[in-house]
């Protein structure tokens, strides 16, 4: 009997070998990579090559490939930097590859996957999410809803450089770009431009500066190859590469301004006191299909700072440090200005869709200097085959951002800052691009929700600047630093600007 049961068992093991052995040779092969050393794949020589978006993309150019698999213990990161292989990954097979992988970084922030951004299963909860954002927070009613308050921190904009020039002149462009983002958000978001105190000169008091100090740290430690997302038992001994302890003090610091605002909120409905809505906060308290708990409040609340900061900030940096690098674009940006609004009347939120040029020089910006390297990951669902690679399910995408924008095969002289290309006759630029060519807001069912939100802020923020100033290099910088920061895409040193009041003096005292 032990012998027939012995006999049968082993048909049934040589079976299931010969299976998976037909399978797997008949399958295609994985994308080109570094080969991998058992169980620990490639974790060495990535952590020996920090920062690690530079050693892959440094790897994609010596394989010469456009397509590369790494595998870091038992996943294999799939990284891309070519437009019909993305598109095939984030359109074609949008449905594979609609969830995100779980991190420490991105539990920690999304308080335990509860906000649309980081939830890792495209599943029920966050097809709700994107339903609200889609309905109830990012509909066209409701920005349409929340203009004035837009309006009025594109005044304070102007009227707060406007006194700088006064009293400094010289300027730190990314301060002022991030300062407008963060104070148009917290309006929306909480109905005040400031969480603390602000400043008598209509800047940041420290409360706001720790708090969008700390939102920077975030972006920049998501997904960041920490070494514990790929062996998730190393967080049980120690906090691997420091990345825990960079994100829960940065965590710590957001909550401790956000979440009491958003806790005596919520209470002030339940008391009755509040009885009419006035920003973001209340649309998420008051929402009855489904009721949000606070703890999903928060993480909603948080999603939307942390959305709308870096990339407008950077990409309107590195424009306008672009720019003044090359004074021609300048004045023709300038001359757009003053062909569509004129010297008498500052550009409001309607003339956006006229202002081609500058919406060039923008999209020219998120081509060559997008703010991180990579989209968002991706995670597959199943097995699959893309561009003829076997993709394995459980592999992470990411997607070059910055490959993509600087392909010479489809870009011409990839690295030189020309807005012209966008210009197609009097066609609209847009700051999105559907076929991948460049990636700003991304595509499919993952793709940013918040292209018209984003895309108003950041042509704003643009057009108010070069209409209300001129931007010149400070007198003792000979040339404009186009250098980027080793660690990250963001220009390594702050531009600095001297700055000019070009318009009629009454439009910098009387705007709302
Ligand atoms: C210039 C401004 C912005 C840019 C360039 C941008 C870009 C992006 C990108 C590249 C993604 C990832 C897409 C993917 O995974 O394939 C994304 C996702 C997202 N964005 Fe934006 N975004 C901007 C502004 C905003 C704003 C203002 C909001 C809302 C207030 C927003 C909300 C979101 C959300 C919630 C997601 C996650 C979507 C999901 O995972 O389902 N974004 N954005």
């Amino acid at each position: 009997m032990i012998i027939l049961i012995f006999f049968l068992l082993s048909i049934l093991f040589i079976t299931f070998l010969i299976t998976r052995y037909k399978r797997v040779k008949h399958r295609p092969p994985l994308p080109p990579g570094p080969k991998p050393l058992p169980y620990i794949g490639s974790l060495i020589t990535m952590l020996r090559n920090r920062p690690t978006f530079r050693w892959i993309h440094r790897m994609m150019d010596e394989m010469n490939t456009k397509i590369i698999c790494i595998r870091v213990g038992n996943v294999h990161v799939i990284a891309v930097s070519d437009a019909k292989i993305a598109c095939e990954f984030l359109k074609d097979k949008d449905e594979i590859f609609s969830s995100r992988p779980e991190s420490m970084s991105s539990y920690l922030t999304s308080k335990g996957y509860l906000d649309a951004a980081l939830v890792t299963t495209a599943g029920d909860y966050w097809k709700q999410l994107r339903r609200i954002l889609a309905t109830k927070i990012l509909s066209e009613s409701r920005l349409k809803w929340l203009k004035n308050k837009r309006d009025a921190e594109a005044d304070h904009l102007i009227r707060y450089i406007y006194k700088q020039c006064d009293t400094k002149g010289v300027m730190n462009v990314r301060s002022i770009a991030k300062q407008y983002t963060g104070n148009v958000i917290k309006n929306m978001a909480f109905g005040s431009r400031y969480i603390g105190k602000g400043n008598a000169d209509g800047g940041l008091g420290e409360e706001d500066i720790e708090h969008s100090n700390s939102l920077a740290v975030i972006p920049l430690h998501v997904f960041a190859f920490c070494a514990t997302d790929y062996f998730p038992w190393l967080r049980w001994r120690t906090d691997f590469d420091g990345h825990e302890r960079i994100i829960r003090n940065a965590l710590g610091i957001i909550r401790k301004y956000q979440d009491p605002l958003i806790d005596e909120r919520i209470q002030r409905w339940k008391d009755g006191v509040r009885t009419e809505e006035n920003d973001l906060l209340d649309v998420y308290i008051n929402l009855r299909n489904p009721r949000l708990t606070s703890d999903q409040i928060k993480a909603q609340m948080l999603d939307l700072m942390l959305a709308s900061f870096d990339n407008t900030s950077n990409c309107v940096e590195w424009a306008i440090a672009e720019m003044i690098k090359e004074p021609k674009i300048f004045e023709k940006a300038v001359h757009e200005l003053d062909l569509v609004v004129g010297k008498d009347r500052l550009v409001q939120e309607s003339d956006l869709v006229h202002l081609n040029y500058i919406k060039a020089c923008l999209r020219e910006a998120f081509r060559l200097h997008p703010v991180s390297p990579f989209n968002l990951p991706h995670v597959s669902s199943v097995d699959t085959v893309v561009a003829g690679y076997f993709i394995p399910k459980g592999s992470h995408l990411l997607v070059s951002r910055r490959g993509l924008g600087r392909d010479p095969e489809i870009w011409d002289d990839p690295l030189k800052f020309n807005p012209d290309r966008h210009i197609n006759g009097d066609n609209e630029v847009v700051l999105t691009d559907n076929n991948l060519h460049l990636l700003s807001f991304g595509t499919g069912r993952r793709g940013c929700p918040g292209v018209v939100l984003g895309s108003t802020i950041t042509v704003m923020l643009m057009a108010r600047l070069v209409q209300g100033f001129t931007w010149e290099l400070p007198p003792n910088e000979p040339h404009v630093d186009l250098n980027e920061n080793v660690r990250n895409l963001w220009k390594a040193k702050p531009l600095l600007a001297l700055v000019k009041p070009r318009l009629p003096q009454h439009l910098y005292t009387t705007s709302t």
